[in-house]
């Protein structure tokens, strides 16, 4: 992405930039967990994810953000954001993945961002969901949404050496998954419904040494695009296909030229090689500790910050200074 890595020289990590507005967002919207008000807790983390991504030197559009510019304030799809200095870059944001979770105090909430050099993130249009499947590495060419369910997840136990009752698929609880449920069950494997929140269910199921073996089902498809870019990272695989939920979204979606047969992976999604993805915890989860307050004074977070070009995939505890940053910004943080 910059001259200096092309002389093999170490270059500037804006994952390290991003896992700021990842915690802001997360810190934010921590304030709200259990309150029952989702769209508050959403925009809490939009407003902290925004003031934060404005210290960060980039030339950036946001590809996958919070909607049309018309219904979406800050983060809107098409907004530019940075001081306009190199790099040049495209965005997915999700300052709050798992509203209802933190409305509700449940799980998994997470507050998510990824980078990748301009043109390479796929744009959702009018997209809303898609058809997903992933897992580790290592069943990456197993991974076929054409392939009758039963039959994959033959091979994947098979493949990991395990029976398959040993093997545990992650799923969205929806009505339109009913079908799939009955599939997986009747093959013997077992079913971990999830109320909401596939990113973090992707990052489990293609982490090694996770009691979750695949993610199926129909989810959003900025989160299928935010995934990707999270397995080129830390290693994994993913096959999505759209899934227009109706007529209408069939006909917008051909006319603006998608490929509705068409099987994406995650280098279809996120094409090239230098993204950086960033995580923090809101709500305690599998993936990730959430917000934790000590006292009045502190708090801390949790991040997974990454990038796919080095491969390098930290863990950032970070304890921030409840006192201070309410003299600087105010109770949003606090
Ligand atoms: P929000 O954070 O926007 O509420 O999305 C949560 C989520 O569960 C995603 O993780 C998932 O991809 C999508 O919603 C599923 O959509 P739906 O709730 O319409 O089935």
């Amino acid at each position: 992405m910059t001259e200096s890595s092309s002389l093999g020289r170490p270059d500037r990590n804006l994952a390290l930039e991003l896992v700021r507005t990842t915690e802001a967002a997360a810190l934010a919207a921590a304030r709200l967990v259990g309150m029952g008000d989702k769209i508050a807790a959403d925009q809490a983390a939009v407003d902290a994810m925004r003031i934060v991504l404005e210290t960060v030197s980039m030339d950036g559009v946001v590809v996958i953000g919070e909607g049309e510019k018309d219904e979406a304030p800050m983060l809107y799809n098409g907004e530019h954001i940075g001081d306009g200095s190199s790099p040049s870059v495209d965005i997915a944001v999700d300052p709050l993945e798992g509203t209802t979770l933190t409305a509700k105090g449940m799980p998994s909430a997470l507050s998510v961002i990824a980078l990748a050099p301009k043109g390479t993130m796929f744009d959702p249009g009018p997209c809303f969901y898609m058809a997903k499947l992933a897992g580790g590495e290592d069943i990456a060419d197993l991974l076929d949404l054409d392939r009758p369910l039963a039959d994959t997840l033959r091979l994947i136990a098979k493949r990991k050496s395990i029976d398959i009752r040993d093997v545990m698929v992650v799923v969205l609880d929806r009505p339109r998954h009913d079908e799939g449920i009955a599939e997986i069950r009747d093959a013997g494997a077992r079913v971990r419904l999830i109320s909401d929140g596939d990113v973090s269910a992707a990052l489990l199921a293609a982490s090694p040494n996770t009691p979750v073996d695949l993610l199926w089902g129909i989810g959003g498809t900025p989160e299928g695009v935010i995934s990707a870019a999270a397995l080129k990272c830390i290693g994994g695989s993913l096959v999505g296909r759209l899934w227009p939920r109706d007529e209408t979204e069939r006909t917008a979606a051909i006319a603006a030229g998608y490929d509705l047969d068409r099987q994406l992976t995650k280098d279809d999604l996120v094409t090239g090689d230098d993204c950086f993805f960033s995580a923090t915890g809101v709500t305690d989860g599998d993936v990730l500790q959430g917000v934790r307050y000590q006292g009045q004074r502190s708090a801390t977070t949790e991040s997974l910050v990454m990038r796919s070009r080095s491969g390098t995939v930290r863990r950032i505890m970070a304890t921030h200074n409840r006192d201070k940053l309410r003299g600087y910004h105010g109770e949003r943080y606090g």
